[in-house]
């Protein structure tokens, strides 16, 4: 690994994950979990939130791409992983090899995987996904029993699942929820009138297996949930640790008088003689241009303080006000995101202030970021917080 010079970083805590993916299991029994650690495990580092996933009781594993499966499987994880959408056609080829699961949705995708898999002298397995009113990707009702047939009658795949995806789980109330749900399982009671019974049913995401029992079926397919956020804020039916923590040190602290203005623009005005400190991080790791202008505030000596100003490439100031306010100093932690003291900042925070999801938040920390993993233990080995 290159070395690391610049003092920011993002903490990982597997034990979080792991005691996230236990309450869920807990909860949606005798359903299983399917961890879904797609876009790097939602930027906080899939490999390893794959293996805790899976210690914490996950019997699944979901990605978007091949080459994230391809990635966990050069891990060496062993698990069923499941492909979210159907892969280009040399992608099947690829699945097929690596032993990822397809999701299929069209007829030309299956002949495909069942070539791939009768050349390799494998059985492949291809769940049928079907859209019920999400209308992204999957097959139409009317189409799914053809394709659960051709499935089941290609010597070389087995028919694994039928399911769907839900568009407003996250709306407790919302009837279409349920009407998606009925869609599915009329699908489903279509296909077993034709003798095709697939092991598995699902559909719900986080938003589905928290709030939304009748559709936990056989499998539910966390994501945000396993990161320990809820889908909808205000709606908590099971406690959840968010696993990651965002944190830099600050590299300057200078004083400024009253009326000078800090960053671009210079529209963060000083109203009183301040101290402004330099944290190393910026827009190309995903702290938002705007923040500041939205309320956002960091983490220093336990004291929330707000963001000076526009939000630069690499660096942002932290107005943290007059002498006397609590000490600040060059190599001090500030965070970003997660606890200081008896302070918190979390994704839904800064969600709430930028008009997104928690979501977006944790995807867009950047590449550029190093993850460090840290491990608090298993469920129950530790004070939950
Ligand atoms: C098909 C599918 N299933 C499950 C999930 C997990 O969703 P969530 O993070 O809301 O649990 C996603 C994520 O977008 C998805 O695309």
């Amino acid at each position: 690994m290159t070395e690391v010079f610049r003092p920011a970083w993002v903490e990982v805590d597997l034990g979080a994950i792991r005691a996230n993916v236990a309450a869920l299991s807990a909860l949606v029994a005798p359903a299983g979990v399917c961890a879904v650690v797609k876009a790097d495990a939602y930027a906080h580092g899939a490999t390893a939130v794959a293996r805790a996933a899976l210690e914490g009781g996950a019997s699944w594993l979901a990605v978007a791409l091949v080459e994230e499966g391809v990635a966990l499987r050069e891990a060496g994880i062993d698990a069923p992983i499941l492909l979210l959408s159907e892969p280009t056609p040399e992608g099947i080829d690829e699945a097929v090899a690596r032993d990822l699961t397809l999701s299929c949705y069209r007829a030309k995708a299956i002949a495909r995987a069942a070539r791939a898999a009768a050349s390799l002298g494998v059985t492949a397995e291809v769940q049928l996904k079907v859209d019920t009113g999400m209308h992204r990707v999957g097959c139409a009702p009317a189409e799914a029993p053809a394709l659960a047939a051709a499935i089941a009658a290609a010597p070389s795949l087995r028919f694994g699942a039928l399911w769907t995806h839900f568009a407003v789980a996250d709306e407790p109330d919302h009837p279409f929820t349920a009407r998606q749900l009925a869609r599915l399982e009329e699908v489903a009671a279509v296909l077993g009138a034709h003798g095709l019974r697939p092991p598995l049913l699902h559909a719900a995401n986080s938003a589905g297996a928290l709030l939304h029992p009748r559709s936990r079926l056989d499998l539910v397919r966390c994501g945000i949930a396993t990161y320990g956020y809820h889908p909808t804020p205000h709606h908590r039916p099971v406690a959840l640790s968010p696993a990651l923590s965002w944190k830099a040190k600050v590299q300057l602290v200078r004083e400024l008088e009253a009326g000078e203005a800090v960053s671009y623009g210079l529209r963060y005005r000083l109203e009183r003689r301040s101290r402004i400190a330099v944290v190393p991080l910026g827009y190309h790791d995903g702290v938002p241009r705007r923040l500041a202008a939205a309320g956002g505030e960091v983490l220093i000596g336990g004291r929330r303080r707000p963001i000076a100003g526009t939000v630069t490439m690499d660096q942002l100031m932290i107005d943290c006000g007059p002498a006397g306010e609590g000490k600040v100093a060059v190599g001090d932690e500030a965070v970003l995101i997660g606890r200081q003291g008896a302070e918190a900042i979390s994704a839904d925070e800064w969600a709430q202030r930028l008009g997104t999801i928690s979501y977006e938040v944790l995807c867009a920390i950047g590449p550029r970021v190093p993850r460090r993993v840290v491990d608090t233990g298993w469920p129950g080995a530790r004070a939950r917080g």
